[in-house]
């Protein structure tokens, strides 16, 4: 692979001096590190609208252990998008509620790294000022921005890339770029939806290994949208499946198989039963 591609060759990045990843801390008795109680989210119609409004996501619960990593599934337009932005305080719920780590979300927190779909990167600034920039806006000192910038970007592949403009960057490091803002605040909850949608298949291989490297050296929990089943079950510890909107999980389906995880496991004989399984509990929803 070459570098003009900023594709590393390593299965894993590995683990760098940025500030390290807080271990969870203890929950309330019985309570999750994550949970999602009964949340429900309608759209209005715009007012010059007389249209009803939008159920997107119907009551759905969910729960989420630290250091997990979840994918969730479904068709489009099911409310996935919805369900991620409510996770992770960017929307509000019409009913029901989310607790993490023991309280109430009602907003965007610091611990909460979100991935967009595109990578919207501002196109005036190197891609080193471009992951500077959370903590530029924080006015934090300029040697620590220069540093964890610079360590988030070697942690992604890269290196070598830092005075590059967006322009000039491939789909698959435009993406890695907006890895890195996102894990320059070191979250603890890392909110993915469809972050490799866009990109080839070989790239997006190599993303999801580099991922998990990234995952598991920073201890993170991670939740992932995607609309590859082979891609969730090759991530996930659990898939999350959801039924035509207005969106609610309708299965969920544990991935017991062995880490550290490697692109010769998708011919495994587990591993095809288990996409077989997520894709069955899809098209009971479609039939
Ligand atoms: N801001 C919005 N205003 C009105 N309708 C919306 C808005 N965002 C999403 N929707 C509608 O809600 C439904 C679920 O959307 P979304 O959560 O983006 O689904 P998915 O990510 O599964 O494709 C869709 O019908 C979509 O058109
Ligand atoms: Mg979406």
């Amino acid at each position: 692979m070459s570098r003009q591609d900023g594709l590393s060759t390593a299965a894993a990045p590995p683990p760098v001096a940025v500030e390290p990843m807080q271990q969870a801390a203890a929950s309330p008795a019985g309570g999750a590190w994550l949970a999602a109680e009964q949340i429900e989210r309608q759209y209005d119609a715009p007012s010059a609208n007389d249209a009803p409004p939008t159920r997107a996501l119907a009551s759905t619960s969910l729960r989420v252990d630290a250091g997990e990593f979840v994918c969730v599934v479904g068709p489009s337009g099911c409310g996935k998008t919805t369900l991620l932005r409510i996770l992770g305080g960017l929307l509000r719920p019409t009913r029901g509620q989310v607790i993490f780590k023991g309280k109430l979300l009602t907003g965007p927190q610091q611990e909460i790294g979100y991935v967009f779909q595109h990578a919207n990167l501002m196109p005036w600034r190197t891609v080193l000022r471009n992951v500077a920039l959370p903590l530029e806006l924080q006015h934090r000192p300029a040697e620590e921005i220069q540093a964890r910038a610079q360590a988030v970007l070697k942690l992604v592949g890269l290196q070598g890339f830092e005075h590059s403009y967006p322009r000039q960057l491939s789909g698959g490091m435009a993406q890695r770029a907006a890895l890195a803002r996102t894990l320059v605040h070191a979250p603890e909850l890392l909110l993915l939806d469809e972050p490799f949608g866009a990109l080839d298949a070989i790239t997006r291989e190599r993303m999801n290994l580099e991922l998990l490297g990234i995952r598991q050296a920073y201890a993170c929990t991670a939740i992932m949208v995607t609309h590859s089943i082979s891609e969730a079950v090759f991530l996930a510890d659990r898939v999350l499946v959801m039924s035509q909107r207005p969106g609610r999980i309708v299965a969920q389906i544990a991935v017991p198989l062995p880490s550290p995880r490697t692109l010769e496991l998708m011919g495994a004989a587990d591993f095809a039963s288990l996409t077989s399984e997520v894709r069955r509990a899809i098209d009971r929803q479609q039939a």
